[in-house]
């Protein structure tokens, strides 16, 4: 008996980078997968299928109320219900420089339109559902940027603690319905997000962790799996930090 056996969860941004190590060990732990995404990519998909899960995969943006609720009607379509999902679908700045004063409204609209307003929306779209069904589990994806002073991050930081207060706010609301709501606050974890950084910032970031490395995705995967299992059936409200100890670091580098 694996520890997801029987739940359907829904992972956005589920095509490369943290979404897809979470997509895939969802499948790993049990759960039929639906992989939400803006990129038409199919690779999650047959790599769950490949090692004998099961998966499907949605077209969407997050962005958008009326993809949310496509996905959740294919979702139930295919599987029946919706009992986990993960926020994960994410992006930051490339639009200008991400200070208070320098940042354009478009760039500010896209990060918090994606990374905030996407995780409301994603909640908004599966809650009347796990209500109808006694219950469900949320897992929205922050950033170590919510909690530590961030250079050159201020919309994302600000994204990324709206994400925070989100995850406090729905758990407040739903927990009594059996709906668990966390968030993880990842440090800079080796994904695609990272391809426009230098070498040298690359090296800086690994050095701000405690654990001089940067973080894996199966890392974040790992958290969210147990938040999803009934090890963490105690848990809501929770932004927990994975980030090798760098919010405990009292130098930035
Ligand atoms: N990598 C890090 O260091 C790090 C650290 C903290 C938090 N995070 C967060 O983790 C999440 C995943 O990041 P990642 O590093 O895997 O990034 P990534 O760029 O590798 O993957 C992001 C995924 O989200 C999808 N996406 C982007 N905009 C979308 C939209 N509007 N609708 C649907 N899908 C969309 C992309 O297509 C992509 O598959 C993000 O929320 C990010 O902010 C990442």
């Amino acid at each position: 008996m694996k520890r997801l056996d029987g739940k359907v969860a829904i992972i956005s941004g589920g095509v490369q980078g943290i979404g897809r190590a979470c997509a895939q060990r969802c499948a790993q732990e049990g759960a039929q997968v639906v992989i939400c995404d803006i990129q038409d990519d199919d690779t999650t998909v047959q790599e769950i299928l490949a090692a004998g899960g099961e998966a499907h995969r949605v077209v969407m943006d997050v962005r958008k109320r009326e993809d949310w609720q496509r996905a959740v009607a294919e979702t139930r379509e295919r599987f029946g219900r919706v009992d986990l999902l993960g926020n994960v679908a994410g992006v930051v700045n490339m639009l200008s420089p991400d200070n208070v004063v320098g940042l354009t409204d478009e760039a500010w609209d896209t990060v918090i339109g994606t990374d905030l307003r996407g995780v409301w929306l994603g909640m908004q779209a599966v809650i009347p559902g796990m209500i109808e069904q006694g219950g469900g589990k949320i897992v929205n994806i922050s950033s170590l940027a919510a909690i530590k002073g961030l250079e050159n991050l201020a919309s994302y930081s600000a994204a990324k603690a709206g994400v925070m207060g989100l995850t406090i706010q729905t758990a407040l609301e739903f927990s009594k319905d059996n709906i668990l709501v966390n968030a993880i606050a990842p440090g800079t974890i080796d994904t695609p997000i990272l391809k426009d950084i230098t070498d040298e910032m690359r090296e800086s970031n690994a050095n701000s962790h405690l654990i001089k490395r940067l973080g894996r995705p199966e890392e974040i995967a790992g958290m969210m799996a147990y938040f999803f299992s009934p090890d963490g059936d105690f848990c809501s409200g929770l932004t927990y930090p994975v980030d090798g100890g760098w919010s405990v670091n009292g130098r930035n580098w």
